[in-house]
């Protein structure tokens, strides 16, 4: 049975111990919250694919303290140091080639030659990986394919069977998972939107021209289903349909003729229906609605990383 442990120092020590002796632990971020394991432990790492029902080709993120520990393990070009020192702490990840005495076990990186590395920016997170003391891989704690978890509860209700240790956080402040950014090159590109936008990125460095980022290869886990409800999501309001719900967004033009509306943002702010999206959805499925019509949001800024989760969602329920 899962226990759900208060962030006390004592606690956070202890599941550290559990972490490093191999067990596996959920743990708050800013983005969303991870399903952590010991990077450098193989057995470990297999448990995280087994407990997801994760396709083995799918890589995880490495998550550190600091730059400095990240250093071990990649390799920083200018670019992805400039990257480093301007978002990190934060919602961003990179994609960097191994060191040569790289400690990330080669089951978390599907036999890759490079590694995704972030040092997330929540306190908890943060007190968690310094007792540690090893590199956690961790991806989103939810099975795979299906809605990443922004609460506590979201976890025990979905994994709950399968894992023994949550540690507990808030609501997580960003809402959605990590920018992840391929920094191999001499022009880096993003590869996931996220809350960090592209506008935020090109204030710091030149990013590949849009046109060349959308022809390339995504992260392996992106051509995966991903984010799918458990009931059947549209991306238009038109006819509503018996038990439907309204996802909504802004003030103006709601439609009219759904049983239940949910309003992302009444202001239009785009950062608040992120942090809003994946707990919405969580609770529209916990009420047993038979469907969800989502209203349009901009396609600009944080609105970029909305619009792709909700793209793979209504893909996912087409089947
Ligand atoms: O916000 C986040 O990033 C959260 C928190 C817990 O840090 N983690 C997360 O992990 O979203 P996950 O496993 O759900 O998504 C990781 C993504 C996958 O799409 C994977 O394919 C991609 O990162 N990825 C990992 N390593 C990669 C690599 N070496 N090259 C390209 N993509 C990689
Ligand atoms: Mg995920």
């Amino acid at each position: 049975m899962v226990q759900i442990l208060a962030p006390t120092e004592h606690n956070i020590a202890d599941l550290a111990r559990a972490l490093r002796a191999g067990e596996l632990v959920a743990f708050p971020t800013e983005t969303v919250y991870g399903l952590g394991a010991d990077a450098t432990n193989e057995s470990a790492i297999k448990k995280v694919y087994s407990v997801k029902g994760r396709p083995s080709i799918n890589p995880l993120i490495a998550h550190y303290t600091s730059l400095e520990e990240a250093e071990k393990d990649v390799i920083f070009n200018d670019v992805a140091r400039a990257l480093a020192q301007a978002f990190w702490p934060g919602p961003m990840t990179l994609v960097l080639p191994r060191q040569p005495y790289c400690r990330i076990h080669a089951a978390a990186t599907a036999g890759l030659a490079t590694v995704a590395v972030r040092v997330p920016a929540h306190d908890i997170a943060r007190k968690f990986l310094q007792a540690a003391g090893v590199p956690v891989v961790a991806p989103s704690a939810n099975p795979s394919g299906h809605l990443s978890p922004v609460r506590a509860e979201h976890i025990a209700r979905h994994l709950g069977g399968k894992i023994s240790w949550i540690l507990q956080g808030e609501q997580a402040t960003q809402g959605l998972e990590s920018t992840i950014i391929d920094a191999t090159g001499a022009l880096p590109r993003i590869l996931r939107y996220g809350t960090l936008t592209q506008e935020m990125i090109e204030e710091v460095v030149k990013l590949a021209d849009a046109h060349t980022t959308s022809e390339l290869p995504q992260a392996p886990g992106m051509l995966l289903k991903h984010y799918a409800p458990r009931c059947p999501l549209r991306l238009t309001t038109d006819n509503p349909q018996p038990g439907e719900a309204l996802l909504a967004f802004g003030a103006q033009n709601i439609p009219t003729g759904f049983d239940l509306v949910m309003n992302l943002s009444t202001t239009g702010d785009l950062h608040e229906a992120s942090r809003n999206l994946f707990d919405f959805l969580h609770q529209l499925e916990e009420r047993g609605v038979t469907g969800i019509a989502v209203m349009p949001v901009p396609d600009v800024g944080a609105g970029k990383a909305l619009n792709d989760k909700l793209r793979r969602a209504a893909a996912g329920s087409v089947q």
